[in-house]
């Protein structure tokens, strides 16, 4: 059974963003669920089987903390056997077990991953089957529409396959593979999918504003809406969501309050083994729409060390 969540907006499993301190924060402003990043299923077997060795869990690799909960973790890879037993190795740690296919990336999709296994009828079933089998807790699935334009309607064989298998949630992202980030979110997609699905569906894609959360609920009846993009930098969305889904109004956000909130992720960083290449990153995400945001990011991207970028941030005040 799926845990319960506190809120309709969820955060995006983001590769290099959705960190462990990204996600708390994110959290505690309000969103119902958080994912990691999506993690190869070949990376958990190798990682633990160095863990174990040194009396270590799966932990240590794929960094969290209590206060997230409930948390769901995303795995990628084909490899039936390998995909088991990584589900098992994440299974105690994690309230719910994602399964990615919907990532572009020409590397992910050369391993018949992610994206690629839209077109994949049959492996596409015995993943779902093996998944749903090898581990007690919900699995929920995240998807696009199809690899190219022609196959765009994909994402309908492969929910009624999800949904037999015992798939408990699908989150939609609606563009196509091929599409990459391009266009607009085809929000009508997810209404079709609502219609047909008789499980929870997140329509994703696109939602930047509070008005856009509540524009995607009303036109295409999703139960949750995840947010990715949007949500980079920018931690306030959530709580802005929820507010204006139950009163119509939320509180704006100045330029310090974005300041205050990347030294609240800046400290909360510091519990969690984050490269620093991935903190700056972060910083530059906290400084768009800043009044001198765009002189601010060259001086943030030249930096080369925490003192320094705490230093360039903190002179940001004025
Ligand atoms: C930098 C970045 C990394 C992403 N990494 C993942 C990932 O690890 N797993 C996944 O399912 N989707 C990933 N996505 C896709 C997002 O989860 C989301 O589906 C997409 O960005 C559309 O939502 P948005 O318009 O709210 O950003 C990533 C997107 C971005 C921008």
């Amino acid at each position: 059974m799926l845990p319960t969540f506190s809120s309709r907006a969820f955060l995006a499993p983001m590769a290099g963003v959705s960190d462990p301190a990204l996600r708390l924060q994110c959290k505690k402003m309000g969103a119902g669920l958080v994912v990691t990043e999506f993690t190869s299923i070949h990376s958990i077997i190798a990682k633990e089987k160095q863990l174990k060795e040194n009396k270590k869990t799966i932990q240590e690799f794929l960094e969290y903390s209590e206060q997230e909960r409930p948390l769901s973790v995303q795995l990628f890879g084909s490899d039936l056997l390998a995909l088991e037993k990584a589900a098992k190795i994440v299974e105690p740690f994690f309230d719910i077990i994602d399964y990615n296919m919907g990532c572009p990336a020409p590397h992910i999709t050369q391993q018949m991953a992610g994206g690629a296994l839209l077109q994949e009828v049959n492996l596409t079933q015995q993943i779902f089957s093996t998944l749903v089998n090898a581990v007690k807790k919900p699995v929920t699935l995240k998807i696009r529409l199809g690899v190219t334009e022609a196959s765009k309607y994909l994402f309908k064989d492969i929910a009624e396959i999800a949904e037999d298998e015992g798939i408990q949630m699908i989150t939609l992202h609606p563009r196509t593979v091929t599409q990459g980030y391009s266009g607009n979110a085809d929000w009508q997609m997810i209404k079709e999918l609502k219609e047909i699905s008789n499980i929870p569906i997140v329509g994703n894609g696109d939602i930047t504003t509070p008005e856009d959360a509540k524009t995607m609920i009303d036109q295409t009846g999703c139960d949750y809406i995840m947010i990715g993009r949007g949500a980079m930098g920018n931690p306030f969305l959530f709580e802005q969501i929820n507010d204006y889904l139950t009163t119509g109004t939320y509180k704006k956000y100045t330029f310090k309050d974005k300041l205050d909130a990347f030294f609240e992720y800046l400290h909360l960083t510091t519990q969690y083994n984050i490269k620093f290449s991935n903190i700056k990153s972060q910083a530059m995400r906290f400084t768009k729409g800043m009044n001198g945001g765009a002189k601010l990011r060259p001086k943030i991207s030249r930096t080369k060390n925490l003192i320094e970028l705490e230093k360039i941030m903190n002179d940001a005040y004025v």
